[in-house]
């Protein structure tokens, strides 16, 4: 991991660093290069991580007021658990599911027998190259913990050319202090540094009840 201080969980970082973790070699920051080569794990993978985001979805739709916002994209959004929960509690919301073709190949579908697919439409594309612009909220969950510091400010950068000046950029993460106190204020510092090199700083840090998880909400310096 670089210095920059972003304090978000990445997924077995030291492992990563040795870039292979048992008999798997391609893991981590081949992990999607994989998925793409191996349709049957990308299915498991998108099932496991729709599951996690299903348990914790109604938590976070009862934490973050979504009301308030008119279109909303889920950037790395996969099969759309996410943006169901958030269109099902919120009809007037219009949503946008944003992965890689892979990654989204089921979303239509899942939307669909959601009952949510006349609110959301399903854009396929990469995050390294551009996001799609102009929305109210762009939600990043369990985005940025995949990626090394130079590959998570090419997505934040990228997220922050595609807003407009009151969208926010909701990343969506474990989050851990830097210093060893779990403060608030060891928080927001340790998120800070990374953000302000995107163009971006913290407008809230929101701890999700229940669980290990905070939203950061961060908006245009
Ligand atoms: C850890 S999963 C998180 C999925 C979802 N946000 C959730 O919380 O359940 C990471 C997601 O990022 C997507 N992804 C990976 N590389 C991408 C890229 N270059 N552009 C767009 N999406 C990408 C993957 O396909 C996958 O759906």
């Amino acid at each position: 991991m670089g210095g920059t201080g972003l304090a978000i969980l990445r997924r077995n970082a030291p492992l990563r660093e040795n870039g292979r973790i048992g008999d798997v070699p391609h893991l981590w920051n081949g992990t999607f290069e994989y998925l793409a080569a191996n349709p049957d794990q990308a299915v498991i993978f998108n099932e496991a991580m729709a599951e996690n985001t299903r348990r914790v979805s109604q938590a976070l739709v009862s934490a973050y007021d979504f009301s308030r916002f008119r279109k909303i994209i889920d950037v790395g959004g996969g099969n759309g658990a996410l943006m169901t929960a958030i269109v099902a509690t919120n009809p007037d919301i219009r949503g946008v599911v944003f992965d890689l073709p892979r990654g989204s190949a089921e979303a239509s579908q899942k939307l669909a027998d959601a009952g949510v697919a006349a609110n959301c439409e399903v854009v396929a594309g990469d995050f390294f190259r551009s996001v799609p612009e102009g929305t109210d909220v762009y939600i990043l969950k369990f985005i940025i913990h995949d990626w090394d510091d130079e590959q998570s400010l090419a997505i934040l950068k990228n997220c922050r050319k595609a807003t407009h000046q009151v969208s926010k950029i909701l990343l969506i993460e474990r989050v851990m202090p830097e210093k060893m106190e779990a403060t608030p204020a060891n928080q927001r510092m340790a998120m800070a540094d990374m953000l302000a090199k995107a163009g971006l700083s913290i407008a809230q840090i929101l701890a999700i009840p229940g669980l290990d998880i905070s939203v950061i909400e961060a908006v245009r310096s």
